[in-house]
């Protein structure tokens, strides 16, 4: 599907309350089926990827309820080594969360099985997971470090294990596999990824301990007791928020609050950013949900001056980069960004397809092998056609810079949102 942008002249103004957090949902619908006991997950997000782990559950033989409408999903627990081997099979689409996550569930629970996704995700490094497990004693096959996998029983052993890159995702699956491995494991990374895991599964009973700073990462103790079922409202996801975050803060005349979104530290990295910038971003009524703290965000109309981002602070804002090129092009100067080469990994190489389109919308980038730059004018001319390339977060920038653009943005594969933020059209009111 095909969308036009139109520039708009409105400010965003009101209250918000985003959509569930993503990663949490998936770990939250995850960790339920491993549990022993009915759970309860309220504000569940009902996208395109979370649905992929919904079906590859069902076909593990996890039984669960979701009503769409009150984002509420019932969750009956098989244990950690409950889960069935699948006749077919197991179709993670886009979502590499759901398999690399699924992996170390799969692995842990020695469960034979093959996990596949899109075209598109069969083009994303697995390797990473791949050499890790098999070091733990996982019989795992992958095509050449990619999907599809091939999982066959086999017992794990411990590991200590430094992650060459900061990834949740890796480190997730090593904590998951780690919880059915015959002694304890250690897992390091570089820099400080999501740790929502950690935080999740020791409330469920799990013996993890996060290593103290500066090492990041997690020591795990074999699982021998049953882990606990959840009831609990996950938070709103700071990564969706991001992009009326940055709508807001270009739209001139916009004040708009956005209601108990999740603020995680290893996630707000893009408030520090957009900060940096000179964003107008409060946050009030600090509470705690789902064992994250969460916060009001309002965030009012600002004029914007360049910045640099580099180190931590990338890992800390991931999957914000797209959303933060259109606030860095309505800025005035020069944004560098560097020790990003990650992003070359996601869904898709977002240094690349976001360079290509920035420039075709008149906006000067300079790409590096490991970031770009980002010569801001406070203008974007717009007047193109672009694509989404299959990447959520791409279709959703685009849109920010066709919002503010002089002439309309037409973005191509558009409905490739839903993966992750289905209400973003009709809270732009696209
Ligand atoms: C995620 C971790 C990040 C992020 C992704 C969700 C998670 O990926 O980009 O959207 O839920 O663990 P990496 O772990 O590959 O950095």
């Amino acid at each position: 599907m095909t969308k036009t942008i139109l520039p708009r002249t409105a400010p965003l103004t009101g209250d918000y309350r985003p959509e569930g957090d993503k990663s949490l949902s998936h770990r939250a619908l995850l960790f339920a089926a491993l549990a022993e006991g009915e759970s309860v997950i309220r504000r569940f997000l009902v996208g395109g990827v979370t649905r992929a782990m919904l079906r590859c559950l069902r076909q593990l033989g996890v039984a669960w309820e979701l009503d769409e409408a009150a984002h509420l999903l019932r969750v009956r627990g098989v244990g950690l080594r409950g889960l069935r081997a699948p006749a077919a099979p197991l179709d993670c689409g886009n979502s590499a969360t759901t398999f690399r996550l699924l992996a170390g569930a799969v692995a842990g629970a020695g469960v034979p099985c093959v996990l596949d996704g899109s075209e598109g995700l069969r083009k994303r490094p697995m390797g990473r997971i791949v050499e890790p497990l098999r070091a733990m004693g996982a019989d795992v096959e992958a095509v050449d470090g990619h999907a599809p996998l091939t999982f066959r029983p086999a017992p794990l052993h411990p590991l200590a294990y430094a992650l060459p890159v900061a990834s949740a995702q890796v480190k997730s699956c090593l904590i998951l596999a780690a919880l059915s491995a015959d002694g304890p494991c250690a897992i390091s990374e570089p820099g400080p990824s999501r740790d929502h895991t950690e935080r999740m599964l020791a409330a469920m009973g799990a013996a993890i301990r996060t290593l103290d700073p500066p090492a990041h990462g997690a020591v795990v103790l074999p699982q021998t007791a049953p882990l606990r079922p959840l009831d609990l409202e996950l938070p709103g996801d700071i990564s969706s928020a991001a992009f009326l975050l940055v709508a807001a803060t270009i739209l001139p005349g916009s004040d708009l609050t956005l209601r108990q979104v999740g603020v995680n530290p290893t996630r707000t990295g893009i408030l520090d950013a957009l900060r940096a910038m000179g964003a107008d971003i409060t946050a009030a009524n600090a509470a705690t949900l789902a064992g994250e703290p969460v916060a009001d965000l309002r965030v009012r109309a600002a004029p914007l001056r360049a910045t640099d981002v580099s180190g931590d602070l990338v890992v800390r804002m991931i999957d914000e980069f797209p959303a933060f090129m259109i606030a860095a092009a309505c800025a005035q100067g020069r944004t560098v960004v560097r020790d990003a080469a990650e992003l070359r990994a996601k869904e898709s190489d977002r240094i690349a397809i976001m360079a290509r389109a920035l420039r075709a919308i008149g906006v000067r980038v300079e790409e590096f092998p490991d970031g770009f730059a980002i010569d801001g004018t406070g203008a974007i001319a717009g007047g193109a056609t672009l694509d989404a390339h299959g990447d959520h977060r791409v279709a959703m920038s685009l849109a920010l810079a066709g919002l503010v653009a002089r002439e309309p943005v037409a973005i191509g594969g558009f409905g490739i949102l839903a993966e992750s933020f289905p209400d973003f059209p009709r809270v732009l009111a696209l």
